[in-house]
């Protein structure tokens, strides 16, 4: 069913102050699924292309109208200064409005599940029927807390009792108010002229005006929701939680549906906003969120959380946190990384193991696997970043940037101290703290030479085991048998390399002997 007309008006009610949500938040602004309460009532509203989409704001008006200006800047925010009542607060809203014809909308701020599409149908109901107002209405299993619908012995409505005024036999009733409806905009205008606060709370209650026009003889309908999930309220964190879950679910289900492989939907939860392919898969304990996308045959988690994060095809991202970063085809990240923002990793690129990067282009193929820290850096095409390598953008006053070129090689526990230029093809010595420029092709070693002072262990730590070790290997190269001492000492400084030369600063990956 599709509503043939746009109603004239649709109001969301958003002044109360949510006290059963215990919070210094208004209960408008509580999130679900990553958006507030209110823009999941307002984005509802707006799918029914109103002439007026108004929003009765009351308790903390300023902060939900800033955030419904961030929402959804062509709504009207209208102040309910004093929180007299539904009824009350679309009255007051009507008053904000020029004369109306036609079909108004009122919907609750609090319910935020309800789908364009059954928003629509109640439309299309209540203008097939002519109807002066229709209630959207569901049969739930817990109607505690919720008005009910009063039908007469023809099934028509005669009108909605809220909870706390109702009789057992009505308090019985498993058929709610969801709190939207449709009204015929002249009749809606005259009943809330003639509310009363009769009622346990004192307030001008909307829900009466249903029973106004039945009594006039109009004619009052209903429109029930097949699924009453919708149709439910957020009034305390109890139910912010169990509306959260069923929106996940939902999401999940239509991704499972559109071909992503969610392998524990238990503890998977994805945002509205995020965007999947079909053959993606997702492990348990993985969180995505906002703008968050990722391509065909990605694999994230399990355990990872990422928040306006672009993963390409083929990626695997593994426990892992990140924000604002892409995550380019192939590419491998974690476990256990942290991309911060700007953090863009090439294709088939890799950030491994208890890394950190933050404003860091990484060329395709390039890789940072260990222990290190990447900010405010460009690394090229190809370049290898050692073990423990830290990126020392940060001089105490300002952040610098650091460059390092296509198919160089860091070595391990290397300190780029920027802002640093490090050329294509150039090589960092392991262990050191570059504080210049290096060139392409050139080697930087920047470290204290090693000295190896022979006997040292004989001298110092005679009769420990230790010693006993040296002497045990000193007389096996030697080919000497066993003797209860070993060598003497050989003197305080290194004796020549085997091949006779000195440290001559030479750098390469094969791990050097200690000589004597
Ligand atoms: C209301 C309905 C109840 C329905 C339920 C559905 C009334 C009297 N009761 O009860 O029949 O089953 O919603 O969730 O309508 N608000 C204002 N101004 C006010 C009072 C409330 O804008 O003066 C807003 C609130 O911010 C909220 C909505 O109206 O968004 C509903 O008010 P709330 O107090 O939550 O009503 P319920 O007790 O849930
Ligand atoms: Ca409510």
């Amino acid at each position: 069913m599709i509503a043939s007309v746009k109603p004239a008006a649709v109001i969301v009610l958003a002044a109360g102050e949510g006290k059963r949500m215990k919070s210094r938040t208004p209960k408008m602004l509580h999130q679900l699924g990553g958006r507030s309460l209110l823009a999941h009532a307002v984005g509802a509203g707006r799918s029914l292309e109103p002439e007026h989409l108004v929003v009765v704001v009351g308790h903390a008006r300023e902060q939900v109208a800033a955030h419904l200006e961030a929402v959804d800047p062509g709504a009207q925010p209208v102040v309910q200064a004093e929180q007299r009542g539904t009824g009350h607060a679309v009255r007051t809203a009507l008053q904000a409005l020029p004369p109306l014809r036609g079909t108004v909308v009122v919907t609750n701020g609090d319910v935020p599940l309800l789908r364009p599409g059954t928003l629509r149908a109640l439309l299309a109901t209540h203008e097939e029927q002519g109807a002066a107002a229709t209630v959207l209405t569901a049969q739930v299993a817990d109607p505690t807390g919720y008005g009910r619908i009063v039908r007469g012995p023809d099934g028509a409505v005669r009108g909605i009792v809220e909870h706390r005024d109702a009789t057992p036999a009505q308090q019985a009733i498993a058929e709610i108010n969801s709190g939207m409806f449709a009204f015929d905009a002249a009749r809606l205008a005259d009943a809330l002229g003639r509310l009363d606060s009769d009622n346990s709370q004192g307030e001008e209650y909307l829900t009466d005006v249903l029973a106004i026009l039945a009594a006039d003889g109009h004619r009052v309908g209903a429109f029930v929701a097949e699924d009453e999930t919708e149709i439910l309220g957020v009034n305390d964190r109890v139910q912010l939680a169990q509306l959260g879950r069923v929106l996940n679910d939902r999401i999940l289900t239509e991704w499972m549906r559109a071909g992503v492989t969610v392998v524990d939907p238990a503890t998977t939860w994805v945002e509205a906003t995020v965007r999947l392919e079909p053959d993606v898969t997702l492990h348990p304990q993985t969180q995505l969120r906002g703008a968050t996308s990722v391509a065909s045959g990605a694999e994230v988690g399990p355990d990872t959380t990422l928040t306006d994060v672009t993963v390409g095809p083929d990626a695997a991202v593994v426990r892992t946190h990140g924000e604002r970063a892409v995550i380019g085809a192939g590419a491998n990240v974690g476990p256990y990384a942290y991309l911060r923002p700007g953090t863009n990793l090439g294709e088939s690129g890799k950030i491994g193991t208890f890394v950190e990067t933050k404003n860091a282009e990484i060329g395709p193929g390039a890789k940072v696997p260990h222990l290190t820290y990447v900010g405010d850096a460009t690394i090229g095409e190809g370049t290898n970043i050692g073990a423990g390598t830290i990126f020392a953008n940060y001089d105490g006053v300002h952040k610098h940037h650091t460059d390092v070129g296509r198919h160089s090689f860091v070595g391990s526990d290397s300190v780029l101290v920027a802002p640093r230029q490090i050329g294509d093809g150039a090589y960092v010595a392991a262990g050191s703290t570059v504080v210049k420029d290096v060139g392409p092709g050139e080697l930087a070693v920047a470290r204290g030479q090693q000295r190896n002072i022979g006997g040292w262990v004989a001298r110092k730590r005679a009769g420990t085991r230790t010693a006993e070790a040296a002497e045990a290997a000193q007389r096996a190269r030697s080919g000497e048998p066993a003797t209860p001492s070993g060598r003497e000492a050989t003197g305080e400084t290194g004796a020549p390399h085997a091949n006779g030369t000195r440290d001559t600063g030479d750098v390469d990956d094969a791990p050097k002997r200690s000589e004597q």
